[in-house]
């Protein structure tokens, strides 16, 4: 079967890419509004950009209430240039899950999920303290793609559990991040090497 995404229209092509682009990881995204307002929101169409300097992509679409013109993770984005990405491990997917909620823009969502914010070294915005590994990033460019918006954030800082870090590698085992299919869950069901013998 071959399909034409134009054939398909939005709603469909949109449902192939998140069926088809899998799984994904998640950045949990916390920011601060200019009035002083932690947020905290998840979003899978995310990746790294680049390695030198170390840069992080995160995709956020438009809004689908009509509370806002657009997401608050965008607009503290836009009005700060800074936030943070923190992973999702499998004892926070709850905790995600309520954060994804449509808030209004005057709700810590912090509070909400019953998280703590952490302060960062460099920028302003909160990490979840509870998190595993936090990225404080620094905003590089806002590039628009179609109905969303690229978010590309600078690397500044990388937050991890002492016990997840030796020798230069990452625990992955313990972070046990939870990943998104289409608009289920996954998390890790082993790890290997590849050839397999
Ligand atoms: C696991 C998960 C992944 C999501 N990924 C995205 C995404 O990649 N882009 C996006 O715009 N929204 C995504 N969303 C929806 C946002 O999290 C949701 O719209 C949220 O309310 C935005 O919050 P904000 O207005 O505080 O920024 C995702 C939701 C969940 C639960």
């Amino acid at each position: 079967m071959i399909l034409d995404p134009e054939e398909l229209g939005t709603r469909d092509a949109y449902k192939f890419l998140i069926g088809s682009v899998v799984p994904r990881p998640i950045a949990w995204v916390s920011t601060v509004s200019g009035d002083g307002i932690h947020n905290l929101a998840p979003f899978s169409f995310y990746t790294v950009a680049s390695r030198n300097p170390p840069t992080l992509a995160v995709s956020i679409g438009p809004r689908t209430d009509d509370q806002a013109p657009q997401k608050d993770t965008l607009k503290n984005i836009r009005d700060t240039a800074e936030f943070v990405v923190n992973v999702v491990s499998m004892p926070l997917a709850n905790s995600m899950y309520e954060s994804s909620l449509g808030h209004s823009p005057d709700t810590d969502e912090f509070a909400e999920a019953n998280l703590t914010p952490a302060e960062c070294e460099v920028v302003r915005a909160p990490r979840v303290e509870e998190a595993f590994i936090s990225t404080e990033c620094v905003l590089d460019q806002i590039l628009p793609v179609g109905s969303d918006h690229l978010v590309l954030g600078k690397a500044v800082r990388f937050h991890i559990r002492d016990d997840l870090y030796k020798d230069g590698r990452v625990d992955l085992e313990t972070l046990d991040p939870l990943g998104r299919l289409a608009g289920n869950y996954t998390k890790l069901g082993g790890i290997f090497e590849l050839p397999m013998g």
